[in-house]
């Protein structure tokens, strides 16, 4: 029986997946390396350090920055992202979001945050959606990143509740495979076909508390 819905945020809830791509943009051509949109999509879901490898890897000068010059970067692109977020309001919700937090609580059924982002709480409240939530995970806590299992398991012990009766949502190849890894019910949202999501839409307006029952029971 699914009993809770563990959110992902950046991407599921809102699409702030843009603004964390428009200041990594920057950041990266600051340092000469240029991104695009099809690279975006591995940064998805990868906490801001990771990602912060996975684009200096790319340009190949990893090693040519000090640790301490690789934190002030990723202290530069985080500055440069709250400044976008800082005016986000609760027009900014996905399609159907709101009503099916709405549902899902009044069929009491468990909310969760499962967002590697730091920013979390803060865009909860900026999109006036907080109350909703019964947990959220503490990504500083946390030693290992999507695609890893450890962000869902511990919104599931947060709430008490089983995996097998959890449902997953995301919009990354990282994050659908860390549901899976958890042994949830995984849903993506515009993820590729071939990484097996249990079901798939094309945008957040199709989730729906029926879609999720029917397809959650056929599993
Ligand atoms: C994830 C985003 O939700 O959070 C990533 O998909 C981001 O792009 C990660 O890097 C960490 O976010 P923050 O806000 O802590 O830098
Ligand atoms: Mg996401």
């Amino acid at each position: 029986m699914m009993k809770a819905v563990l959110f992902d945020l950046d991407g599921v809830i809102t699409d702030t997946a843009k603004y964390h791509f428009k200041a990594w943009k920057h950041l990266a051509s600051a340092i000469g390396i240029s991104l695009d949109e099809q690279f975006n999509e591995r940064l998805k879901g990868v906490s801001r350090m990771d990602s912060l490898k996975i684009i200096l890897d790319y340009g190949n000068c990893f090693d040519q920055f000090t640790a301490l010059e690789r934190e002030k970067m990723a202290e530069q692109k985080n500055y440069a992202y709250k400044q976008l977020i800082q005016e986000i309001t609760p027009n900014e919700l996905l399609p159907g979001i709101r009503k099916l937090f709405v549902d899902l609580r009044d069929n009491g059924i468990k909310i969760a945050l499962a967002s590697a982002s730091k920013n979390g709480p803060y865009i909860l409240e900026r999109l006036k959606i907080d109350s909703f939530f019964d947990t959220v995970v503490d990504p500083a806590k946390l030693r290992n990143g999507k695609p890893d299992p450890e962000i869902f398991l511990t919104a599931a012990e947060q709430l008490g509740i089983d995996s097998k009766e959890c449902v997953g949502i995301e919009d990354s190849v990282a994050g659908i495979k860390s549901i899976h890894a958890a042994g949830m019910f995984a849903v993506g949202i515009g993820v590729p076909e071939n990484i097996g999501a249990d079901l798939r839409v094309v945008s957040t307006s199709e989730l729906t508390i029926e879609s999720l029952f029917s397809h959650f029971k056929h599993q």
